[in-house]
Parts: structure tokens; C-alpha cells; sequence
């Protein structure tokens, strides 16, 4: 497959470094919040599981704001204890939530420890009530992966959320929001660092049938990287961080 629609072609933003990159990427987060709540009252994100955006969740952390109207989501879920440390939910815990004071966001975990089959039951009624989202959040694997959703994998169109059994990325069990779901949002942001990435980031690019180019917003998708990852970028990293 290759990416026919202009709207569904990302933006791609390359930083020199992680700190600059993250460091946009929240302001830009913060915005977006400031501008969802002044309008509708309520900011609806879904995060990003992994390590990568471990640094963006410190950096919202640092914010001393009323967090009451924003309203949080998963992108997926691995199928381990609620408090493993290699569940998405407990990285984001630990790298934001628990560091944030009253008026608190509501948090909507995906319950992965009853087993895929429940957790993903138990979350379709979450997200059948929840969208559109204002932001989609994600990262990519180096196999062009995103949430739990892999190349090769058959994915039923209708479905909110999805059971993922044989996952190559370990745990093999796990949560993932649809292609559909994940695409019911304004605005689609990816955040990608690393020279590992990079191979993965030139296959993208050229519209490659990875995951990752099956994920867009209605308004546009914003692929945020570091030089490492973006290293093919033509005109190559900035201060300012855009091409
Ligand atoms: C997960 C994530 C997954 C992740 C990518 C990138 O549960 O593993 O949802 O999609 O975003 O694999 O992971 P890193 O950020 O650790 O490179």
C-alpha cells in the first residue's frame, strides 16, 4: 500500500536531540489541552505506551495545572499484573500521574490483567463512549509497529479494540485500540527516537504498508523525531526543530 490521500501524509518535525524534542512536544500537548478545554470543556488523550515517551509524561509532569478536565486513555496494554512495571499504565503512573497533585485527570486504564478477551470487552465500552479524542499519541517499533498493532497481523475493520495473542514484541498478550479507533482523533502525533528507529523511519516514509502509515487524524499527523531517528531527513535537524 502506498499513502494516495495528502491528508493522510505526516508532518515530519526532526530535533537534534531528545531534550528539544520533548520539550516541543509538550508544549504542544499543554496547547492543544488549553484549547480543547476553553471549547468543549474536556481534553481527551490517548498515550503512548513504551519507553520513549517516558520523558514527554516527566515533562507534563512538571506543569502545576488543574488537570480535572483533562480525560486520559491507552493506546494498549500488555496482558501482565496491574502493577508490573512493564505495563504501559504503570510507566505512565510512574513517570506522570503519581507525580501530580489535585484537581486530578480521570484515567482510564485498560483492565489487561482479567486476560485480552475481557480487557478488550471491558474497554470497547470505554472508547464507544469515549470518541473522537482530541490526540492520539504513539510510538513505533523498528518493525514499523504501533500501539499492539503489527505488520502481517489481519485486523477486523469494525472493531474498537483488539486482541493481540501472539505479539512479537514480548508480552505476547496484549490490549490494542483498532486502527479505527486510533485514527477517531483531531490530531495524531508520533513520537520516535533513536538510530534504531531509523531504517523503520526511511521505510515510512517512502509509504511503506507498515502500521504506522495506517494511522492518521482527521486534522493531521505529526511524526516528531531526534536527528538519530530522523537522520535521513533532507534537511537535516534545526534548532527549531521543523524541517
Ligand atoms: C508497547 C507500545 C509500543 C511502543 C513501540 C515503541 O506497548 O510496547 O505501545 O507500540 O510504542 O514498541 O517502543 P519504545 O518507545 O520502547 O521504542
Amino acid at each position: 500500500m502506498s499513502i494516495t490521500r495528502k491528508e493522510e501524509i505526516p508532518g515530519w518535525h526532526v530535533y537534534p536531540a531528545p531534550t528539544p524534542l520533548v520539550q516541543a512536544v509538550a508544549d504542544r500537548i499543554l496547547e492543544m489541552a488549553r484549547t480543547a478545554i476553553a471549547r468543549r470543556g474536556v481534553f481527551k488523550i490517548v498515550l503512548a505506551g513504551g519507553t520513549t515517551p517516558a520523558a514527554l509524561y516527566r515533562t507534563l509532569a512538571e506543569n502545576d495545572l488543574d488537570w480535572k478536565n483533562w480525560r486520559i486513555y491507552f493506546s494498549d496494554e500488555r496482558c501482565l499484573p496491574a502493577d508490573d512495571s512493564e505495563r504501559n499504565s504503570v510507566m505512565v503512573a510512574c513517570n506522570w500521574l503519581d507525580q501530580i497533585t489535585a484537581p486530578l485527570p480521570e484515567v482510564f486504564v485498560i483492565p489487561a490483567e482479567l486476560g485480552p478477551d475481557q480487557a478488550a470487552e471491558n474497554y470497547a465500552r470505554v472508547i464507544r463512549d469515549a470518541r473522537p479524542f482530541d490526540l492520539v499519541l504513539l510510538g513505533a517499533g523498528e518493525d514499523g509497529h504501533t500501539a499492539s498493532l503489527f505488520p502481517g497481523h489481519q485486523y477486523p475493520e469494525e472493531e474498537l479494540v483488539h486482541v493481540e495473542n501472539n505479539a512479537p514484541k514480548p508480552p505476547s498478550r496484549r490490549v490494542t485500540l483498532s486502527y479505527g479507533t486510533l485514527c477517531d482523533a483531531e490530531l495524531v502525533l508520533f513520537l520516535v527516537t533513536g538510530s534504531a528507529k531509523n531504517d523503520m523511519v526511511k521505510s515510512w516514509r517512502n509509504g511503506d504498508d507498515l502500521p504506522v502509515n495506517h494511522v492518521h487524524g482527521r486534522n493531521g499527523t505529526d511524526v516528531y523525531l531526534d536527528a538519530a531517528a530522523g537522520a535521513m531527513c533532507e534537511s537535516g535537524p534545526d534548532k527549531t526543530g521543523d524541517e
